[in-house]
């Protein structure tokens, strides 16, 4: 009672004697909620990390975890059994694939028990099912995100997606390099130009039973390897380059969880995959590509590869499907990591009543999102002198972010679209102590929870 006073995130342990075995037992403060405000999920979300955290280093796998009244914070029994098990799943990935010495192996959550009132155990048991589908999917994900890039590369990543979708009842479709050119998917192959490895297009198909139920597309950004190409990045900015496909891993983790969670709402999601690199067969900045749509773009930089490719996926998804919505989903600016740092992904979009929803499932899923503005004034910065557009904006204009986005919105017609840009968030992000260096899974609670 001395040492323990239930602070936010304190830690506290000590032994206990359980019939005739020594049991750990690990307390976590909550803290208390600002101004009279319940304390918020994300604070509990936070403490469960720590327990999780705390019982994986004393070698412990399994966890028994007695649930905080669902009160404290302002919601249902069954969310908090969802979340919990959630971030027990997050918490506990780790990535040691390449990891030979066994002293350095950590500990797997073999198994998670929760503790409720008898009256409350079907809410919970319900919550926790999801919770596993969605932590799984992030873990799925991640591990992805953390494979060296030589290892995941274009076709290994797409021969991934294919197996997951067997296994549940989710259409499969690809395109290989040569259909993609056949296409005219002049982004996609160009980008994927330079690198020996083929580039390609993954799409997914997730039905819902209801005939007449809205259709929404996720577009992710999938680039095994962003080394700039031939504008070539310093080795400092290209240390952590594998990351460049987690727009895609999100959107492929997450039709396969929303297969099994059977959202009513039919969920299409694409992804193009390629390999940024220089060579003598490599995009040349001052070339123009023509895409999907037909719309061209002069390529001043051939490091802002990411609406190249994204451009043709967006362009296929609104020809191909009567869309209700679209929501891409990629690592595309530097920019955007510095405006908001590591905690927020930047939303882009000019339709507000989509903006409502995101803002929405954020707030109740965990991945925080901040939204940057979009108007008209930025359009101009995307101009080109010798084709449609600019795959870069022009330097009065700054906000790179913002001119991204502004590029991508040319290649989704009327359909109602938002952006999510991830540079900043899927990577080692410090201190959110549910993460650890190296892959986030950012963007698969916000997208599943859209769906559903
Ligand atoms: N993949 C990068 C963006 C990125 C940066 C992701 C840091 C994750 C962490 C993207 O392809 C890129 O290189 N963007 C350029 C665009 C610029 C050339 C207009 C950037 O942000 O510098
Ligand atoms: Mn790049
Ligand atoms: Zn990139």
């Amino acid at each position: 009672k001395r040492e323990f006073t239930g602070k936010s995130q304190q830690l506290f342990f000590t032994h206990v004697l359980v019939g005739k075995k020594i049991q750990y037992l690990v307390l976590v403060g909550l803290g208390k909620g600002a101004d009279k405000k319940k304390i918020t999920i994300e604070q509990y979300r936070r403490a469960v990390a720590r327990a999780v955290k705390e019982a994986l280093k004393l070698k412990r796998e399994t966890v028994v975890m007695q649930l905080p009244a669902a009160s404290l914070f302002g919601v249902d029994v069954a969310y908090v059994a969802q979340k919990t098990v959630e971030i027990a799943m997050m918490s506990a990935y780790h990535f040691d694939d390449f990891i030979t010495d066994a002293s350095r192996k950590e500990t797997v959550l073999a198994e998670l028990t929760l503790c409720v009132d008898t009256k409350n155990k079907k809410a919970a048991t319900d919550g926790a099912q999801v919770g596993k589908v969605i932590g799984q999917a992030v873990n799925r994900a991640r591990h992805w995100i953390d494979l060296p890039p030589s290892v995941l590369t274009p076709a290994f990543f797409a021969g991934k997606a294919q197996q997951l979708a067997k296994e549940h009842d989710v259409t499969f479709k690809m395109f290989d390099e040569k259909q993609i050119n056949e296409m005219g998917m002049g982004g996609l192959a160009g980008v994927s130009r330079g690198s020996d490895e083929d580039c390609r297009l993954v799409i997914l198909e997730y039905k819902a039973k209801r005939k007449t139920a809205p259709t929404i597309a996720f577009v992710g950004k999938g680039i095994t390897f962003d080394s700039g190409g031939l504008s070539i990045k310093p080795a400092d900015y290209m240390e952590d380059m594998k990351e460049d496909m987690a727009g895609a891993a999100a959107i492929i983790a997450t039709v396969h969880a929303l297969s099994h969670l059977k959202p009513d709402v039919n969920v299409i999601g694409l992804a193009p995959i390629a390999e940024n690199l220089p060579s003598g067969k490599a995009l040349k900045p001052g070339d123009v590509v023509r895409f999907y749509n037909g719309k061209t773009a002069e390529v001043k930089n051939t490091d802002a590869e990411g609406r190249l490719i994204l451009a043709d996926a967006l362009s296929y998804a609104v020809k191909h499907y009567k869309l209700d919505a679209i929501i891409d989903i990629a690592t595309l600016t530097g920019s955007c990591a510095h405006a908001l740092g590591p905690f927020y992904s930047g939303l882009m979009s000019q339709h507000d009543t989509l903006v409502e929803t995101i803002q929405e499932s954020s707030d109740r899923s965990g991945d925080a999102v901040w939204r940057l503005p979009m108007s008209d004034d930025y359009k101009v910065a995307i101009r080109s002198e010798v084709a449609d557009l600019c795959n870069i904006g022009s330097r009065k204009y700054k906000a790179g972010a913002i001119t991204a986005a502004h590029f991508l919105q040319n290649f989704v017609e009327n359909v109602p679209w938002a952006h999510l840009d991830i540079a900043g968030t899927a990577f080692d992000v410090p201190a959110i102590p549910y993460y650890r260096p190296g892959a986030t899974g950012a963007g698969i609670r916000l997208l599943i929870d859209i769906a559903m």
